[in-house]
């Protein structure tokens, strides 16, 4: 039990001028029994936010913006904080015959396509082919600009661990000129890791795994994205992963301490995070905060795309799950 000085109500004047704090008082808040975000389970559905996204290419150029980037900001936090306070969930547009130059960044990146073919990345020059599901990854501070070379407008989702880079305060950007891409590498860094995982192999997993597996009770048939030449995670700071939910599937309770944005790639459904409920079709996106008890359903068999910071809380051997409750 801690002394109190008698006067202490001066005692914390004083010991504040100094920029000093106590750490006896509101100990619970600081150091809480379990999770408590300051963030919020949330909705964004593609249907109210593709408008919007498509009137910034009326008025915007990817030139003039950089990148034509909307940023889905937690209700909960305000400016820049993120989706949740380790990531960013974004939605780009890039129009044909656009060109978003290069740069590089410390934060690592993704990109899952939801719309609209005929454009690549490119990631340290090599060319990197984009199609509608395929997920690619932009490691950190490598070079990175996208052109459009097909006819419609093309829509996909960023991922960005700038909420985490932020907190360590290891941002770094550098700008730089637009480059000749490679060849096509097929994806495939040379010497390095994988940067495209296309869909349509991923998807023939999943069937897959439903032939020869019983579903999770809580997250259906799951798979995560690992890096073939080491079989550790894809990304160094994401864990990703695609859920496939049959239709009707009714899932229990689970929680983990890894707060998890959520896209649905195919089918409809709802998840209950907490105490509400949060109906989901093709393309929403929804995020989970670290710790809060949340449960699928499916009302047609559906496939849900996932990335969380769970890889860097399992390195720094702190993250936790349960199920049930
Ligand atoms: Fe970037």
């Amino acid at each position: 039990m801690a002394r109190i000085p008698p006067d202490h109500g001066s005692y914390y004047d004083r010991i504040a001028a100094h920029h000093v704090l106590p750490l006896w008082v509101d100990t619970g808040k600081y150091v809480p029994m379990a999770p408590s975000p300051p963030y919020e389970p949330a909705l964004w559905k593609y249907s109210e936010i593709r408008p919007l996204l498509f009137e910034a290419g009326e008025v915007i150029s990817a030139e003039e913006a950089g990148r034509r980037v909307l940023v889905l900001q937690n209700p909960a936090l305000s400016g820049f904080d993120g989706t949740t306070r380790s990531l960013y969930a974004c939605l780009q547009l890039i129009m044909p015959g656009e060109q978003a130059p290069e740069h590089r960044h410390t934060q690592s990146a993704m990109r899952l396509v939801l719309e609209g073919d005929g454009a690549f990345t490119t990631v340290d020059g090599d060319r990197v082919e984009m199609e509608a599901g395929d997920f690619i990854i932009t490691p950190s501070w490598s070079w990175h600009g996208h052109v459009h070379e097909g006819e419609t407008p093309m829509v996909w989702l960023d991922g960005l661990d700038n909420g985490l880079m932020a907190q360590l305060d290891t941002t770094f950007f550098e700008p730089g000129s637009p480059a000749q891409p490679h060849e096509d590498s097929g994806g495939k860094k040379q010497g390095s890791r994988l940067l495209r995982y296309p869909y349509c192999k991923a998807r023939e997993n999943l069937d897959i795994l439903r032939k020869v597996t019983e579903p999770d009770a809580c997250h259906g048939y799951r798979m995560e994205y690992l890096d073939p030449s080491d079989g550790g995670p894809a990304m160094s700071t994401m864990t990703t992963a695609l859920m496939l939910l049959d239709q009707g599937f009714d899932g229990d309770s689970y929680q983990c301490t890894d707060g998890t944005i959520f896209v649905a790639l195919e089918g409809e459904g709802e998840t209950t995070m907490g105490e509400r409920n949060f109906a989901w079709k093709r393309h929403d996106v929804f995020v989970v905060p670290s710790w809060c008890p949340h449960a699928h359903r499916a009302t047609t068999d559906a496939v849900l795309f996932s990335f969380s910071d769970r890889i860097v809380q399992q390195k720094l051997g702190v993250w936790r799950e349960a199920r049930g409750g």
